[in-house]
């Protein structure tokens, strides 16, 4: 398979064997991957050249040390309020491009995830640790909220007690706090997270894709309507699935007593 074309200084996508699982790296290592204007606007692009090949996507950062250590400081501390009215808007259309990307997002939250970093990794569908992760909504050391949609999906996700006191007071969790927190799903050793969260999103590509779509639709509409509607919209995904070859393959395997192969 050819990898589709994607270059841009400091965002890279790299492709399993197989082509099915592409990674984002946000590379920007020395200064721990922080989102300036030009990773902001580089990722969804990297989402696009994905798009089409991806069962499943790893988003990371480069380096041994953090994960994205944030929102670019030193533009944010030039900006006036119109200006940070377009800096928050990138940051939201970028957290809700990972959200709404078609298949499984992981991430591989190898190090300090703080404020952006803490929103892109809550914008992904699951979350894998390493043991040296720091997770913080740290902005109102900044004299700021979280701009990029983590008071919603923070709050989403955990605790509210625990949200409220992340967002109120910084407090940065490590990963075993974050796991206890529901935050992440699973802590694994620094070294293996990227290869672990790969491994993952292995798994996932593995299973059929227009189910995998039809489920992250689905599950996405639990926050976007009340329950009611969600439950219509889950009827509508699981209906729409039947006549595909992967419907009838699974099915027919399951009776056959055997692995199903899908397309
Ligand atoms: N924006 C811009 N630059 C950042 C950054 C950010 N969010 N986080 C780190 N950097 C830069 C530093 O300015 C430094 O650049 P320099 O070498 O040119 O001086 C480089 O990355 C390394 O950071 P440094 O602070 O020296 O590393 P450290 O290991 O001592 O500390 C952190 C790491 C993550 C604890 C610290 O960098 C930090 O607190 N960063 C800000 C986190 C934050 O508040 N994020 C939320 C933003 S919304």
């Amino acid at each position: 398979m050819t990898a589709p074309d994607f270059d841009a200084e400091t965002v890279s996508l790299d492709w399993n064997d197989a082509g099915t699982v592409a990674t984002l790296t946000v590379d920007r290592p020395d200064k721990l991957n922080a989102l300036d204007e030009t990773t902001l606007r580089a990722i969804p692009d990297a989402l696009d050249a994905a798009r089409d090949d991806a069962r499943a996507l790893v988003v990371t950062g480069a380096g041994e040390k953090a994960f994205v250590a944030g929102a670019d400081i030193a533009h944010m501390s030039q900006l006036g309020v119109a200006e940070a009215y377009d800096y928050c808007q990138l940051g939201h259309a970028v957290m809700d491009a990972v959200e709404a990307f078609p298949v499984p997002v992981v991430a591989a939250v190898n190090g300090y995830a703080f404020g952006g970093g803490c929103e892109l990794a809550l914008a992904a569908d699951i979350r894998v640790a390493s043991e040296n992760a720091l997770v913080g909504q740290t902005e109102i050391d900044l004299g700021i909220v979280p701009g990029w949609g983590g008071t919603q999906r923070l709050a989403r996700l955990v605790p509210d007690e625990t949200a409220r006191r992340m967002v109120f007071l910084g407090e940065r969790l490590d990963a075993e706090a974050c796991l206890d927190a529901g935050l992440v799903g699973e802590v694994v050793p620094h070294e293996e997270c990227v290869e672990h969260a790969q491994g993952l999103a292995g798994r996932i590509a593995a299973k059929p894709r227009f189910a995998l779509q039809g489920a992250k639709e689905a599950l996405n509409q639990v926050h976007e309507s009340p329950q009611s509607a969600g439950l219509e919209y889950e009827k509508r995904v699981w209906s729409g699935l039947f006549g595909t070859h992967d419907q009838q393959e699974g099915m027919e395997a399951f009776l056959e007593d055997r692995d199903p192969e899908f397309e």
